[in-house]
């Protein structure tokens, strides 16, 4: 009994309320009517004589406590509350939230995707730091091949295997590994290469990649995907596809928009010919298609690699691509979009 009581003054001396309504659970567990002290006074008749001293003194300690606790945690919330006075007129309107906007590689990307998403393309993502067999080996550029020097590599600390990938390809690669055909996915990420910087190029930049696999894919498919894309993004447009060379595809094609020659910023642009070079792209070489393992006598695809960066400067005409890192916020400000 004893014990018990010492207990509950543990507790009473411990117990601390941030709100009126604990302090009143308090006070109606302890000190009410039907509270824990009423109980322990009605146990008094049963307490053995020469304990009764002893007893009494107990139960009426835990009653100070019990009162003063209330009584002390009642003034300090109130003092609290008396400490944060309103100021000011009420009923004036407030002041309006400045509301930010998104970053135009973002807006750019979210278009993509969602003209992509539009025919069945999911997002996939995959690591910034990689290593060599997804950046390279697995997408037909063993090692020495001499189209590696097509994007300048950054290595991490003096391990040549673990790098800053140079295009998003990388998770195409994790993709066919992890998954069937048919495959339909878009990669977007950021991407480094070791480039002068200047205000057509950066040593890190973005990109969005595709890839398509499934059994009869042909070079047509490729075009047809493509034209939707270009036509979505820049309103309807010509597009032609010019003979290219990636270790990754065969055949491998440079994808142009035409942009035409109304101004003089046109003909600067696309350096006096109307054309933009937007994208790579190409039917998977067979070899990446095996190195992933996915059976090339079975599925055939095509992928496709665009600069996010690139057609970011195009649609908003963005004079230097250093803007888009360099985080003015007067620059930033002129973004606003839904997107
Ligand atoms: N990975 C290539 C690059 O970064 C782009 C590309 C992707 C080209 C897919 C062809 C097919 O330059």
């Amino acid at each position: 009994m004893i014990d018990t009581l010492k207990k509950h003054i543990g507790e009473v001396e411990k117990f601390e309320a941030d709100s009126p309504e604990a302090v009143e659970a308090f006070r109606i567990k302890y000190l009410s009517k039907k509270g824990l002290l009423n109980d322990f006074f009605a146990e008094f008749k049963n307490v053995p004589n020469d304990r009764k001293k002893e007893f009494g003194q107990t139960i009426n300690q835990l009653k100070t406590l019990a009162a003063e606790k209330v009584d002390s945690l009642k003034e300090a919330l109130e003092s609290k509350g008396a400490e944060q006075p309103i100021y000011g007129d009420l009923t004036r309107p407030g002041e309006p939230i400045p509301l930010g906007a998104r970053h135009p590689i973002s807006i750019v990307k979210n278009q993509i995707i969602e003209i992509f998403s539009r025919i069945g393309f999911n997002v996939s993502e995959g690591p910034e730091i990689e290593d060599d067999w997804h950046n390279f080996t697995a997408l037909n550029l063993p090692e020495h091949h001499p189209a590696r020097d097509m994007q300048d590599t950054f290595f991490v600390q003096t391990d040549p295997d673990i790098l800053l990938r140079t295009h998003t390809s990388t998770v195409q690669v994790r993709y066919m590994e992890n998954n069937k055909p048919p495959i339909r996915t878009i990669s977007p990420g950021r991407v480094y290469r070791n480039e002068a910087i200047s205000s057509r190029s950066h040593c890190f930049f973005h990109q969005v990649e595709g890839l398509y696999i499934d059994t009869d894919v042909s070079f047509a498919d490729l075009k047809q995907t493509l034209q939707f894309f270009t036509d979505e993004l820049f309103g309807k447009s010509k597009i032609r596809l010019r003979p290219s060379y990636f270790p990754f595809t065969e055949p491998s094609a440079e994808v142009d928009v035409y942009w035409g020659l109304e101004t003089e910023t046109d003909y600067r642009m696309t350096k006096g010919t109307g054309w933009l070079e937007i994208m790579g792209c190409g039917m998977v070489d067979p070899n990446v298609l095996d190195n992933c393992g996915i059976d090339s006598e079975k599925y055939s695809g095509f992928a496709f690699g665009m600069g996010i960066d690139r057609i970011a400067l195009l649609l908003h005409q963005i004079p230097d691509i250093r803007l888009l890192s360099e985080n003015d916020v007067r620059f930033l400000e002129q973004f606003r979009s839904a997107l």
